[in-house]
């Protein structure tokens, strides 16, 4: 399949486009202004009558999971306004060097999964630095088949495609550069106090903010191309994260990040995730170590691992050039690798459920 050709097929094989979803999706874009708007304007808008309209709006509320409030001789108006995604003002907050490397920036609506999308393009032969952003994810996933919780209209749910040369097997840094690059735009845009957990979860006094999820493809040797998937809590509310196993947290409630556009936010990390990606393919995690351990929350800290086997104590002792975990156990120190281990603090519960409500 040609790469031109691959958006025009998946438009059909997700059904994102069918009218009765671009009716939907016309109605909430109306509607992000968070004023009232009366269903007869919309119904002579979109040619139908009220009771369509009406049951457009019940699909909204129950499948968009959006909040719509009606009121006798006003209207409808959703419960506050929406920043919807927009592809030119993304692009053009693009830093000139990220601009350079993107070649391609895709903003779907409604879709399964940023990274299951990237993942079969590349797959299909598109090209390097294919950008996919999307407003809902009904099949958002974290490492190990975990969900992500990605409700619509807010967050942003970001997949990046990058070819490399370089085999498999040199890209077991590439995570942990990929989780500084989202630090390094966050502080870029004035949000102070965030850090990293090894590999790469972005936390706010233990909560987790900000996740990245790698899916590599290709040969031991080279070349290989990866999709690095970023999941970045901007505005969740407690009945939407209440599924969320684990301490989270959104940028409203993070220091300078209240008030951040979703686009010019979106145009930043993409900015630093096509840099770092470029970055990597020449200096690999070298040149970010220091760096790295600057804004790891828990060097020095005493931590425990999770692998699935025994859970393993010790004290964390930041990371080597691999991107490996240096961890010191009665006085010796060995190096684990991502894949299946997760990191905790000491005292913490683990994996396990947290139960932490946020109202
Ligand atoms: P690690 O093992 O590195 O600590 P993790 O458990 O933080 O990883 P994953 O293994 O990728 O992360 O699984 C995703 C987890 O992220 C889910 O199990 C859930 O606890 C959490 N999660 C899901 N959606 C959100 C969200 N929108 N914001 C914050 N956390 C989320
Ligand atoms: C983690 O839990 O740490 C990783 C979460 C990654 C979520 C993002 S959202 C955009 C992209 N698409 C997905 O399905 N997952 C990633």
């Amino acid at each position: 399949m040609r790469e031109n050709d691959y958006w025009e097929y998946l438009g059909d094989a997700t059904l994102t486009t069918s009218s009765t979803t671009q009716m939907q999706y016309q109605i909430v874009t109306l509607l992000a202004d968070g004023s009232f708007h009366s269903g007869e304007e919309m119904a002579e808008m979109f040619g139908v009558s009220r009771t369509a309209i009406w049951k457009q709006l019940k699909t909204i509320r129950e499948q968009w999971g959006l909040e719509v409030f009606a009121v006798r001789g006003k209207g409808y108006r959703l419960a506050q306004s929406l920043e919807l995604l927009d592809q030119e003002k993304i692009g053009q907050g693009l830093t000139p060097t990220a601009q350079k490397l993107l070649s391609r920036l895709k903003i779907e609506g409604c879709i399964d999964s940023t990274n299951s999308q990237l993942m079969d393009a590349g797959a299909a032969g598109m090209a390097s630095g294919c950008a996919c952003l999307a407003e809902q994810q009904s099949a958002g996933r974290g490492r190990r088949g975990r969900k992500w919780v990605s409700p619509f209209g807010s967050n942003i749910y970001l997949s990046l495609l990058w070819r490399y040369s370089l085999g498999i097997a040199h890209l077991s840094g590439l995570s942990l550069a990929v989780g500084l690059g989202v630090v390094r735009s966050l502080e870029l845009l004035g949000v102070s106090g965030v850090g990293l957990k090894w590999p790469n979860d972005v936390l706010y006094q233990d909560q987790k903010l900000a996740g990245l999820l790698l899916e590599v493809a290709g040969e031991q040797g080279g070349p290989s191309r990866v999709v690095v998937g970023l999941g970045l809590n901007t505005s969740l509310s407690g009945r939407q994260g209440a599924d969320i196993d684990q301490p989270w947290i959104d940028l409203a409630q993070v220091p300078g990040g209240r008030s951040i556009s979703r686009n010019h936010l979106a145009a930043a990390v993409l900015s630093q995730l096509l840099e770092t990606m470029e970055q990597f393919g020449r200096d690999g995690l070298a040149p970010l170590l220091q760096e790295w351990h600057r804004r790891d929350l828990y060097y020095g800290r005493a931590v425990t691992l999770y692998t699935g086997a025994q859970p393993i104590e010790g004290i964390h002792r930041g990371i080597d050039i691999t991107g490996a975990l240096l961890l010191e156990e009665n006085g010796s120190i060995t190096a684990y690798h991502g894949g299946e281990v997760s990191l905790r603090p000491s005292g913490s519960s683990g994996g396990a459920v947290i139960g932490l409500k946020r109202v």
